[in-house]
């Protein structure tokens, strides 16, 4: 439920911009008017302000006076209706500076439950109960583009498996995560798997771990009793040439005494294609769901909605929004939204220690902007710094000769003149004559590759 602040601030709900519209802090702020916000679905609480149970409450709940100035229009329209103020910001408070930077890591898994992935945690959910309660082995293959979500959605379900099989008596099925980064080889999986069933040494004999897996889910009496989740992540890792593992490791829940419920993990866009027609033909095709990549609207409401464990705003709505709109147009990875609202805190933070102001303030739009560039750097930008830096400076040494000599052409004599007066004003050793044509040659067939 959209609280009245939120409605009165976020932009993802108080207005309904074009998604082509937008990326300009002119055009972004323009479109955050009153009158916008109430053609907004929740407009209502914006035209009948003698409504609100806020009415006539200040911030902190102390009386409030309205202002009769003109400049406030906003502020007499919608004054009753201003929820009691959140305590500021203090951004020079190291407790709250590294609460937001907390809230903001990619490593703070959300303690309430998550938005925007109901549907498919429900699905996965569905799936999982549906085996525990016909006792049933089945797999499922969970995919999508990296930071959609896919191991929070999955843990978080698992969590939710565990508490309703509690709730409702059965057994809970238990669990092993495996990421498959971690494996020194990728047909460990079974000796991970095995291990979970505490299979005794001996019990093995000369059989691999996976054929021990087989010949224990083939037959009554050696099939254990307890149903075991199996969460594969960065299942990509498993490919080998003739996919064999990932083969072995599906057809695993298709045994008649498996006690397997398999979720594998992919960001492979293709994957898929490349092993389930095999599955298939096999009889043993996973459900198979994907996570989309997030929306501008879902990842402001995420980011939003990580940021409601601290007590007030740290942002300005229009600067989340703006990040929302880039991360989304380019990638939709939730991964890097947070990494750049970090980074917008950590630009905010630097402009506070530099400044004599003491005001508490928050990250606005400005800083959002510079973040944003530092991490969506133009194609060109991106590749020189990838360059090694002699390169970089003969790139320097161009730029000076075309640029500030005003030449239209250059010789390799001439360009290694500037080059090595770069090299000295930066205190870096020039190299020889040899090794800088080499390096000319590299670059002028760099450029040929991206002109
Ligand atoms: N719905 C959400 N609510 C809160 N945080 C989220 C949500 N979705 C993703 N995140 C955050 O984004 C980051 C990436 O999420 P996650 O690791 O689940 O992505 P993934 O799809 O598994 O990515 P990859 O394919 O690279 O493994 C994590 O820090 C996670 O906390
Ligand atoms: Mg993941």
């Amino acid at each position: 439920m959209p609280t009245l602040r939120s409605a009165t601030l976020s932009p993802v709900q108080a207005a309904t911009p074009s998604p082509t519209a937008a990326t300009t802090p002119r055009a972004a702020k323009r479109r955050f008017t009153p009158r916008r916000a109430a053609e907004s679905p929740d407009s209502a609480q914006f035209t009948a302000p003698h409504m609100s149970p806020l009415a006539g409450v200040g911030p902190m709940g102390t009386p409030k006076m309205l202002s009769a100035s003109p400049k406030s229009s906003r502020k007499r329209l919608y004054g009753d209706f201003v929820a009691p103020q959140k305590p500021k910001w203090n951004p020079r408070d190291p407790a709250q500076m590294q609460a937001v930077k907390e809230a903001l890591h990619v490593a703070t898994v959300p303690s309430c439950g998550l938005v925007c992935r109901d549907e498919e945690q429900s699905r996965v959910f569905d799936f999982c109960k549906a085996c525990v309660q016909q006792d049933k082995a089945a797999s499922l293959y969970v995919c999508g583009c990296p930071g959609t979500g896919k191991t929070l959605s999955i843990n978080k379900v698992k969590e939710r498996l565990s508490r309703w099989a509690d709730e409702v008596g059965m057994e809970t099925p238990d669990d092993l995560s495996i990421n498959c980064t971690n494996l020194g080889s990728t047909s460990d999986i079974f000796s991970k798997i095995l291990g979970k069933f505490q299979v005794r040494k001996k019990a093995g004999g000369k059989l691999s771990p996976l054929q021990q897996l087989q010949s224990m889910f083939s037959h009554k009496e050696s099939a254990p009793g307890r149903m075991l989740l199996v969460i594969v992540d960065e299942m990509d890792y498993l490919i080998t040439r003739d996919r064999a593992v990932l083969h072995d490791l599906f057809m695993l829940t298709t045994h008649q005494f498996s006690r397997c419920i398999l979720i594998g993990i992919a960001n492979s866009i293709d994957l898929a294609d490349r092993f389930l027609p095999k599955l298939e033909s096999l009889n043993c095709k996973p459900l198979v769901i994907t996570f989309r990549a997030y929306s501008k609207d879902q990842i402001a409401n995420i980011i939003n909605h990580r940021l409601k464990v601290l007590e007030y705003d740290v942002f300005e709505p229009l600067a989340v929004e703006f990040c929302a709109r880039k991360v989304a147009a380019a990638s939709g990875d939730m991964r890097k939204a947070l990494g750049v609202c970090r980074s917008a805190v950590e630009v905010f933070e630097s402009r506070l220690h530099d400044s004599s102001d003491q005001g508490f303030g928050v990250v606005t739009f400005d800083h959002m902007d510079i973040a944003l560039s530092k991490v969506f750097k133009p194609v060109v930008v991106n590749s020189i710094l990838c360059l090694p830096q002699h390169q970089q400076m003969v790139l320097c040494a161009l730029a000076n000769t075309f640029q500030h000599c005003k030449k239209k052409a250059t010789t390799l004599g001439e360009l290694n003149k500037s080059y090595i007066e770069i090299c000295r004003s930066s205190q870096v050793p020039a190299v020889g004559m040899l090794e800088f044509s080499n390096m000319c040659m590299i670059l002028s067939d760099q450029v040929c590759k991206h002109p």
